[in-house]
Order: C-alpha cells, then structure tokens, then sequence
C-alpha cells in the first residue's frame, strides 16, 4: 500500500513518516493490517533529516499544485494524512497564501482522493484555532467553533470539506484538533505559539529565552510523541467509531505558562529557570489570551487518544526523543 504524507518536512510531518516507517503497516480499506511498501512524502521545501530508506520518495512541491498532488496520490494509495500548511500568525500576516495554502491545497488533496475512487482513509491536521471569541475557561467537545483568525477559519472549512468528501463516499476522513505541540524541536517557527516550546527548549540548552506572556496566561498542550500516536490511532480506528462526526478535539494537559517554567525547573534546575526572561508583547500576549485555556476532550478520550501525564513528562518527551546530545 502506498501512504501519502504532506507538509512531510515539517516538525510533525517528519516524525510522522519515521513512525510510519517503524510500524510498517497501516489498516487498509477493510481494516486489516496491510504493508506500507511505499511512502510518498511530499513538501515545499526539503529536508534534509528526510529518512533514505528505500519505500520513501520525496517530492517538492506545493501542495495547492493539482497536477503535482494527483500525480503523487496515484491508485495503490490507500492512506492520506495531509500536515501541510501555513501556520497561524504565517496565514495571519499573509491573507492569500493562508487561504491558497490551507483551504485551496486541502481540497485540492481530497479531490485527488476523490478520484481514486477507493475512498482512501484521510487524516487531517486541524486546530485548536478553530475556537475563538468568548470562551468558557473550559472547551467542551460540544463547543461552536467561531474562529478568529484566518487560520482557524481555514481550518475549520478544511475539517468541513473532510466531513463532506467522506458524508459523499469519496474519502474515509478523520480531523484532528491539535492542541499546541511542545516541545517543537529545531528552531521558532511563525506560530504565535511558538514561545511555549522556545521557554523550554532553550533554557535546556542554556541559552536565555524572551517569554512573551504572563505567568498566568493558560494553554492546552500535547507533546509531539502523543501527536504522532495521535495521527496513527485516528487513522488507524474504524470507520465505524467515528460515526458521522469526523472532527476531533485532542486532549491535552492544561497548563499556565507559569506552569511551564515550574516544570522546566522541576527537570533541569534553577539555572534553567533562571534563563526564562519575563518581557510582555502585548500583540502576542492578546492572541494568547483569546485562545482555549482548558479541554474536557470526553470524546477523544473515549476513543483511546491519550494526554500527557503532566508538563514534566512532555518535556522528559523532548528530551528523550529531540533534545541534541552532548558531544
Ligand atoms: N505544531 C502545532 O502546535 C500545531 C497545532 C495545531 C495544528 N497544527 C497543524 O499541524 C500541521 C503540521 O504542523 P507542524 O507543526 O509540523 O508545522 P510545520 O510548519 O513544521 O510543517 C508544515 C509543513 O507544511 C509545509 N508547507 C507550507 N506551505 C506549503 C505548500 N504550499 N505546499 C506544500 N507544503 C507546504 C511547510 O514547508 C512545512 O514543512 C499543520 O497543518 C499545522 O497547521 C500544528
């Protein structure tokens, strides 16, 4: 079977393809266990940490390119799991690139998928930015999704287009919500997020770090190990426990920023701590204290999608998993 992969450079997409390689198998149309000979990793930029083992094939390219994506998501393609996008304060700054990008390049996935025929089982990568507005403290999986940014306006309508392509047999889709995913390796990215990884990563390397927020400004987290558990379980479930609602809230482990530099503390001392420099951007501090501060994810824990345990398992994850090693 043939897995196609976009946005497959990127932090999650990356894992996600050494995960898949791992595993070897993934459930087939009929929910049996079938082989992965081929992954199809696609993305804009290359990787270098792209693995060379010999079932991937990389292609660059832009995903919103129709004759590029239907050439990669060819017949034998049994499994979609479609990462690519321009992230939120990216689509935010850019308007045309954001919609081009993260609505236009999503459907032009699915109707690649479409043609096929065999109705693939899709994954897509949502987000938590599907909320906004006046929110209680606590989102529930009932909650109305009233987007305040262009981001999690496309999101939205791209978890919509899912639900649609697979209410109509074209695809089998599933949509996961994804909390903010710390501890993000490498460097700051163009996500407005991306403090909630730096305030940890960098301390860890003993380097001073800027911490755009208040102490007291809260944020549902997952770790990139549980993202990627993530991705593989929601495709990996029947079509039949999905029902008809295909659009998922993860769950998270909920925590003040204040939280996170305890945590940080906790698992590599006051020194680290002490690297956190508390200097409030007001832009950044705003976005933050309109998004969710806290998940009561039923449904998703129903359906075995885990949280970590605490802020201090998530960043043992990152050192376990991502952290560069001494020497
Ligand atoms: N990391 C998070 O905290 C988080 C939270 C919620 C949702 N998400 C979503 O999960 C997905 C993966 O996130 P990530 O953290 O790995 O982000 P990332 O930025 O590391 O990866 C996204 C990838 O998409 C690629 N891309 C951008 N424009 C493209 C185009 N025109 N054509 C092809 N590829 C293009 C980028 O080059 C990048 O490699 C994204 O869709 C993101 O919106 C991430």
């Amino acid at each position: 079977m043939q897995v196609v992969i976009t946005g497959a450079a990127g932090m999650l997409g990356l894992k996600l393809v050494r995960k898949i390689l791992d595993k070897g198998t993934l459930a087939g149309p009929d929910g049996s266990q079938v082989k992965v000979d081929r992954i199809v990793a696609t993305d804009i930029v290359a990787n270098p940490a792209m693995p060379t083992d010999k079932r991937v094939t990389f292609v660059a390219g832009d995903v919103f390119d129709p004759a590029l994506i239907a050439g990669l998501i060819t017949p034998g393609t049994g499994s979609i799991f479609h990462l690519a996008g321009v992230v939120s304060a990216g689509a935010e700054r850019d308007f045309d690139l954001g919609y081009r990008v993260n609505l236009d390049g999503t459907r032009v996935v699915l109707e690649a998928a479409r043609k096929l025929g065999s109705a693939p089982r899709v994954v897509f990568a949502s987000s938590l930015a599907a909320y906004g507005g006046d929110l209680p403290d606590v989102i529930t999986d009932e909650q109305k999704l009233t987007p305040q940014t262009s981001y999690g306006c496309q999101k939205v309508m791209g978890e919509l287009l899912v639900m649609d392509y697979t209410r109509k047999g074209f695809i089998d889709g599933r949509s996961l919500r994804l909390p903010t995913i710390v501890v993000r390796p490498g460097k700051p990215n163009l996500a407005a997020s991306t403090f909630a990884s730096s305030i940890i990563r960098e301390p860890l390397k003993g380097e001073r770090v800027i911490c755009p927020v208040d102490p007291s400004a809260q944020m549902p987290l997952l770790s990139p190990r549980l993202c990627i558990e993530a991705f593989i379980r929601a495709h990996e479930l029947p079509g039949s426990d999905w029902g008809w609602n295909r659009q998922l809230m993860l769950a998270s482990v909920d925590a003040s920023v204040g939280d996170m530099a305890a945590a940080l503390k906790r698992v590599a001392g006051q020194k680290a701590y002490d690297l956190i420099e508390w200097k409030i951007d007001p832009m950044i501090a705003k976005i933050v204290a309109g998004w969710p501060k806290r998940l009561s994810s039923k449904r998703a824990l129903a359906m075995g999608f885990r949280a970590d345990p605490s802020v201090d398992a998530l960043i043992q994850a990152y050192i376990e998993d991502d952290m560069p090693k001494a020497g």
